[in-house]
């Protein structure tokens, strides 16, 4: 199936109409695939202070993050603006109770405002024309003390593979991010940690965590030929994952970002006595 050469929605974002096979395929199939879920599968549980609250999973593509909440209690509500990628996320959820909404991120407020005390975005702000935006607009739909699972392309990580592969002249002049056009899987706007520590810190969220995503398989020479060198290879991606310098070259970056309980400005007074006890 060919995607028209413009493919981008009136936001300039990528909706994955046409790219469901190809995505199915380069990011879940083999051991890219099996790792990132492997990850997922340790690290959600480290990062997340989970107890069952129903989750708002933004972007939530072929349904495999929404099944995973699904199957641990939480109510979902996954909402995705392809009408492809749903439907595909509603046959992969089949038999669990997962609610599903077509409409993109920018039509949350409106379409699931909330407030949540969970959100989930993987790998969605990478494909959109303005995800600084787009993480305020997140920021917004979180309750008070509520968390967001957020995991981004990281842009470092791509500067370094096309170093790795010899692209040598496309990463001195820094052209790393794709087009959106055609079947391409190259994020537009693919980030820096900076920039997601910055933009966090715009709309008052406070990153509790960060952890590398494939540290090192999409570097290596040659992929594991074993399923020892499989293991092998998972092994050193969970040890490493949460370890300075390693994480900052991971393939994606997952944060937990948290908005405060409550606001300097709208916290109330302590009372006397607490007061006293803390002077
Ligand atoms: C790389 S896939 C990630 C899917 C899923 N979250 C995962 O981690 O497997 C990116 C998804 O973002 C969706 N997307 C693109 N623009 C969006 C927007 N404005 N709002 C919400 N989702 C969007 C695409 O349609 C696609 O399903």
């Amino acid at each position: 199936m060919t995607a028209p050469a413009s493919s981008l929605s009136a936001h300039g974002d990528r909706h994955f109409d046409g790219l469901a096979d190809k995505f199915a395929a380069s990011l879940y199939g083999g051991v890219r695939g099996e790792l990132r879920l492997a990850l997922l599968d340790q690290l959600l549980p480290e990062m997340l202070e989970l107890h069952g609250q129903p989750l708002l999973d933004v972007g939530g593509g072929l349904g495999q993050l929404a099944g995973w909440f699904a199957e641990r209690g939480h109510a979902v509500t996954l909402a995705e603006p392809s009408g492809e990628m749903l439907a595909r996320a509603g046959e992969f959820l089949a038999g669990q109770e997962v609610r599903l909404i077509q409409a993109p991120l920018q039509a949350l407020p409106e379409q699931a405002p909330g407030p949540w005390s969970l959100i989930a975005c993987h790998a969605v702000l990478e494909w959109l024309g303005d995800p600084r935006t787009a993480l305020a607009t997140l920021a917004g739909l979180l309750a008070p003390g509520g968390q967001l699972s957020l995991m981004v392309f990281n842009r470092d990580a791509l500067r370094f593979s096309n170093v790795v592969k010899g692209n040598l002249e496309k990463a001195l002049a820094d052209r790393l991010e794709g087009r959106g056009e055609r079947l391409r899987l190259t994020p537009i706007s693919p980030l820096t940690h900076a920039q997601v520590e910055a933009w966090s810190a715009e709309c008052g969220l406070a990153v509790r965590g960060v952890a590398g995503i494939r540290i090192f398989n999409d570097y290596l020479r040659q992929p594991p030929q074993s399923d020892a060198d499989r293991e092998a290879l998972l092994a050193l991606e969970r040890r490493y994952c949460r370890v300075d310098p390693h994480w900052r070259l991971g393939r994606y970056l997952l944060y937990t970002l948290v908005r405060p309980a409550t606001s300097p400005e709208t916290r109330p007074p302590l009372p006397d006595t607490d007061k006293e006890s803390q002077a």
